[in-house]
């Protein structure tokens, strides 16, 4: 079980800490698993980057300056700038929402309820692999 809306990596219960320079290394030499992540500005410009098993969605767009995911609160689910649209492909396939990242979905601009998540409360896995989100015309 994962923690919720917690300050920075969201952690796996009884998984190693992996400081982010130590997996960035680990992805350069390959020990890493990563998913690619495909990130659409509201005005189309896709992103498709590689990003850590561990990492949240969220840190993904952050650490690959991907605009469009403000991400105020820095990932304690405080603020829903990290607001996206997921392909409708992946919405079955995504964690259920918790209840605090429902509530904060509420201050989102234009949420759509079948599709909107918040990237801080998704964590990468290998499951995500080739996870498609849009952002929305803008954080509020
Ligand atoms: S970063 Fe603030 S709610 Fe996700």
């Amino acid at each position: 079980m994962s923690q919720a809306c917690s300050f920075g990596v969201a952690k796996e219960a009884g998984a190693p800490y992996i400081a982010p320079v130590d997996r960035r290394k680990r992805i350069r030499k390959g020990t890493t698993h990563v998913a690619k992540i495909t990130y659409i500005e509201h005005g189309g410009t896709e992103h498709v980057v590689e990003v850590a098993n561990g990492l949240t969605v969220m840190e993904g767009a952050r650490d690959n300056n991907i605009p469009g995911i403000e991400a105020d609160c820095g990932g304690a689910c405080a603020c829903s700038t990290c607001h996206v649209y997921v392909d409708p492909a992946w919405t079955d396939k995504l964690p259920a929402k918790e209840d605090m990242e429902e509530d904060m979905l509420d201050f989102a601009y234009e949420p759509d309820p079948a599709r909107s998540r918040l990237t801080c409360q998704i964590k990468v896995t290998d499951a995500l692999d080739g996870l498609v989100v849009q952002m929305p015309e803008k954080q509020i």
